[in-house]
């Protein structure tokens, strides 16, 4: 099928390269022309693992182009929105305005095709109720229908879950009424305005059709209203803030009781009703979705008037901002007055194997640092380019040994394989004092502290031997 991607970021990057290895003829869109020309190039404009070669393979298939031209999208028969969906400024909603532009060229270039079925599929993470809005404007256009089909892929395994995704879902305008076999319905109101056909057969065929290959290979498709589908994406990435959060929570416990988070975390994990994942303490979420995606189901909420519902995850996102102020005065318990100390943070990007530096902890720790006057050196295997755009005066180095070289203190913030593998022998010989704070929960504590460090990491005592009473509280009554 003909297939047009509107939005060529992390997302739409990904799967338009995704979708020309399933053998569609597939054009990519977007309104960033250097982005345009790198992805026609042939250079992939971030890292993603996999991805490089996914984009060569689609290029040299000749079904894989890239444009700033609206008007090379009119023969294409299903057109995907992959459009930023950021934070506002203006407060906690989100910024849907990328999208309604993309809508409006789009609708433009749909006006052309006299009537022939075209899908529109949405994929970008957007409010409860977007989509039946953007639905009202697209589907006046004859033979225009939308699907909204939201990604769930992980920065870092993008390739893989684009392509082996854990489930397909299909938000549609009448989900009893899709075609789909025995796994739709969740009984959403249908015959909205501007529909005539009362039916979602024909987009559900054809999104079916680009997805075959998923669909024969056994991945369950999941046909919904427009709501589920949107709120099904927020819903899920507002869980996994929380269990981050809970067990940053359960870490300040641990902190003043004495206990070892990961003690706790480990035999939590056991428990198959709860599941060992996202249950590592450290510094907790970023990155472009979480924390703007719980901030936009908030504001969500309490448009609907229905704050108190999910009032919890502002306490979700305040225990997130409490981890970054928390290793910074950590910093300061070891060092004391961070002024001229100096100070390596391993890791820039929000987390290993991207270089997404959107809203990532290891860079707004590092600022904190650098505002108290520590002489702080960012190194990152990937993200360093993006690191040094978002923090204006942020020194980087490349190499790990030589970032390591004369520290003061090591802060291990994003756990990139290579910082998790650090032999801690070896990087002791680097630094000038062998302390550490392992801000991810990946170190292993006796071997870092027989190699004379002395490491401290967020909900883990510090060292027994150097501070044999542990400042233990109680957590209640005696
Ligand atoms: N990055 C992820 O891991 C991920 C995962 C799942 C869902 N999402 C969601 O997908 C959406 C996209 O996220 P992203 O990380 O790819 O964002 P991104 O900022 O990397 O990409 C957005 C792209 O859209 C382009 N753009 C902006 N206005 C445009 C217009 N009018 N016409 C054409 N192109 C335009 C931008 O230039 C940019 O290249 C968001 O809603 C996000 O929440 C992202």
């Amino acid at each position: 099928m003909k297939i047009s991607v509107i939005g060529v970021g992390y997302l739409g990057a990904v799967h338009a390269a995704s979708m020309a290895e399933l053998g569609h003829d597939v054009i990519g869109l977007d309104i960033d022309a250097p982005r345009v020309q790198r992805l026609t190039a042939g250079e992939a404009p971030f890292h993603e693992p996999g991805f490089a070669a996914l984009l060569r393979r689609g290029l040299d298939s000749g079904r894989l182009r890239f444009t700033t031209d609206h008007d090379e999208l009119a023969d294409a028969d299903a057109h995907f929105l992959g459009l930023g969906t950021p934070q506002r400024a203006d407060g906690f909603g989100a910024d849907l305005s990328a999208l309604h532009a993309a809508v409006d060229a789009l609708a433009t270039v749909l006006s052309r095709r006299g009537g022939t079925p075209t899908i529109v599929v949405g994929k970008s993470t957007v409010p409860a109720g977007t989509a039946r809005d953007l639905a009202v404007r697209l589907e006046q256009v004859p033979g225009v229908r939308l699907l909204w089909n939201p990604e769930f892929l992980r920065e870092g395994y993008a390739v893989r879950d684009t392509l082996s995704p854990d489930r397909l879902v299909y938000g549609v305008r009448h989900p009893e009424s899709s075609g789909a076999d025995g796994q739709a319905g969740d009984g959403q109101r249908a015959g909205a305005e501007g529909d005539a056909s009362g039916s979602s057969e024909l987009e559900v065929g054809m999104l079916d059709a680009i997805y075959a290959p998923l669909l024969e290979a056994g991945v369950t498709r999941l046909v919904m209203g427009f709501e589920a589908a949107e709120l099904v994406k927020v819903s899920a990435n507002a869980f996994l803030a929380t269990k981050i959060s809970f067990i940053n929570a359960i870490a300040e416990l641990c902190e003043a009781t004495g206990a070892d988070v990961t003690d706790v975390a480990g035999a939590l994990g056991m428990d198959d009703r709860i599941g060992g994942k996202f249950l590592r303490a450290g510094v907790g979420f970023g990155g472009g979705c979480l924390p703007k995606d719980i901030r936009a189901l908030i504001a969500g909420a309490e448009d609907l008037g229905l704050g108190q519902s999910v009032g919890f995850l502002r306490e979700v996102d305040a225990i997130n901002q409490r981890r970054r102020v928390r290793v910074v005065e950590m910093a300061r318990e070891m060092l004391g007055p961070l002024r001229g100390r100096r100070i390596t943070v391993l890791g820039a990007a929000f987390k290993p194997d991207s270089d997404d530096v959107r809203d990532s902890p290891a860079l707004e720790i590092a600022s904190r640092l650098m505002a108290a006057g520590a002489q702080v050196t960012v190194t990152d295997p990937e993200a360093l380019e993006n690191a040094r755009h978002h923090v204006e005066g942020l020194v980087t180095v490349a190499d790990t040994a030589e970032a390591l070289r004369g520290a003061e203190l090591v802060m291990l913030l994003t756990e990139w394989r290579r910082y998790r593998d650090l032999h801690p022998a070896e990087a002791a010989a680097l630094v000038a004092a062998p302390r550490i704070i392992d801000g991810r929960t990946v170190l292993d504590p006796r071997a870092w502290r027989e190699a004379g460090w002395d490491l401290r990491a967020l909900g883990r005592p510090g060292d027994p031997a150097a501070s044999p009473v542990a400042p233990v509280r109680l957590l209640a009554g005696t």
